[in-house]
């Protein structure tokens, strides 16, 4: 294949050098042209390990080239690779005015062009500017995926590992790509047996910047964590180490999947005395302090959400902390039931898994606390609760005899608890909250 690759920077030169290896024609261009003149003298123009023998043999082969005209090597190659800085502005902003560029010189070379172009951004930047870049191409009489293809390709590489990345990353990820994108696509990576997944633009944008922030918070993690053991009396160093050595909980998917706030009587207990005790020593913890935060806010965003819903009548399904257990202490259901309440809904519970006669201790103080009226909430009967509701809480995941008497009593039901298992055709997403529409 022959592939324009727009921007020599560390994506666009290893861009560059890897898919020659791979065997396609590569056209390189850029803005500054001492980089296309390092190019031309089949120099890296960015240092990464591997990547100086890649372009040197590339060149050799006549697999790299030099372009100097963007038109030329757009009509001259079956795809371009945008590969352009997306630096922040002051304020916080992606800088989209090189992609802008790009797009236009596409837009331009593309009006003379008789084969349809496929445009594969590999640059880092929002769904705004992807949908700017749309109706760029759109002024310009291009219609995405019918005159060119437009192709989020977020790249995960890693500085000073770029090479090893590019061969051997954890997917590919492709963002809007139609079928006939796709079978061009299928060409870019010969002999390589890595996953791909194709979802839809926005999610394949967004995809990338989670991957980063949550690269970034597990650095700010790592450090408040050692800072915090260190005034305390411990080695940081080893904590950490420890921590990341448990497979099971820490370093797995567990915890990460999106649903209800935590709560139970670890989490927040144990968050709260860290802090305090942080706080003691003068440590400022504040990627902690702002988990709490977020927590609190979790629960606060959904109550308010949900007492905007217009339904009266409310059904919670569960009101514990989590499946499978009745202890109920700092449930975010228990504090989503007292805010429903508040909020004037009436609610019935229906939760088999806490029987009110049952709860002793800090367990009963705390539903005492936050809803005394619970014994008069709480039903059994799931059928009944559903014929008189206007809509279904399902706050943890149902059993199939619940979900079977959910679903066929055509109630609709929020999922609170992102039952994953739930059938998607009956399910749409709306600002996080399944609703789960009649069948
Ligand atoms: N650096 C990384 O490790 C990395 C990893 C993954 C993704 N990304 C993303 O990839 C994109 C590129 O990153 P980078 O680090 O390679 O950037 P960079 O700043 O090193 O390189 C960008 C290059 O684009 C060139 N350029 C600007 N306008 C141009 C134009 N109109 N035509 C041709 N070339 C033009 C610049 O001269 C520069 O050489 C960014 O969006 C970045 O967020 C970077």
């Amino acid at each position: 294949m022959k592939i324009s690759v727009f921007g020599l920077g560390y994506v666009g030169s290893i861009q560059i050098g890897c898919l020659a290896r791979l065997g396609h024609t590569v056209i390189g261009l850029d803005a500054n042209p001492a980089k296309t003149a390092q190019l031309g003298r089949g120099m890296a123009p960015v240092r990464e390990p591997g990547l100086t023998e890649l372009i040197a043999e590339g060149r050799a082969a006549s697999r790299i080239l030099v372009g100097h005209s963007p038109t030329e090597a757009i009509l001259d190659s079956d795809m371009s690779l945008i590969c352009v800085g997306t630096p922040a502005l002051s304020d916080g902003r992606p800088d989209d005015r090189q992609l802008h560029t790009v797009i236009d010189q596409i837009a331009n070379a593309c009006q003379s062009k008789q084969d349809r172009h496929l445009i594969v951004v590999r640059s880092t930047t929002l769904p705004t500017t992807h949908d700017a870049l749309l109706n760029r191409l759109r002024a310009a009489g291009l219609i995405p995926d019918t005159a060119v293809g437009y192709v989020v390709h977020p790249e995960f590489l890693r500085e000073g590992n770029g090479v090893e990345d590019f061969f051997d990353p954890a997917f590919l990820l492709f963002g809007g790509a139609t079928a006939s994108d796709r079978r061009l696509l299928d060409q870019l990576y010969p002999g390589l047996e890595i996953p791909v997944y194709h979802v839809d633009r926005a999610t394949a944008s967004l995809t990338k910047y989670a991957g980063n922030l949550f690269h970034a918070v597990k650095v700010a993690f790592a450090n408040e964590i050692a800072s915090w053991s260190e005034a305390l009396g411990a080695d940081g160093r080893t904590v950490m180490e420890l921590l990341i050595a448990d497979h099971k909980l820490n370093l797995s998917a567990a915890y990460l999947s999106p649903g209800l706030p935590f709560g139970g009587s670890c989490l927040s207990k144990d968050l709260a005395a860290a802090l305090q005790a942080g706080d003691g020593r003068g440590l400022a913890l504040p990627l902690l302090a702002g988990t709490a935060q977020s927590n609190r806010l979790q629960i606060e965003t959904l109550a308010t959400r949900l007492i905007l819903l217009p339904h009266d009548h409310l059904l919670l399904i569960g009101l514990a902390f989590k499946p499978n257990t009745d202890d109920l202490r700092d449930s975010p259901l228990v504090l989503l039931a007292r805010r429903l309440l508040d909020g004037g809904k009436r609610l019935r519970i229906y939760a088999p898994e806490i029987v009110h006669e049952q709860l002793t201790g800090t367990n009963l103080a705390y539903a005492e606390r936050w809803i005394p009226e619970l014994p008069s909430l709480l039903t059994t009967d799931l059928a009944n609760a559903l014929s008189q509701c206007s809509a279904v809480l399902v706050g943890r995941p149902p059993t199939n005899v619940e979900t079977k008497l959910i679903q066929s009593n055509r109630t609709i039901a929020y999922d609170l608890a992102r039952v994953a298992e739930w059938p998607t055709t009956v399910g749409t997403h709306e600002r996080g909250i399944v609703q789960d529409a009649p069948v």
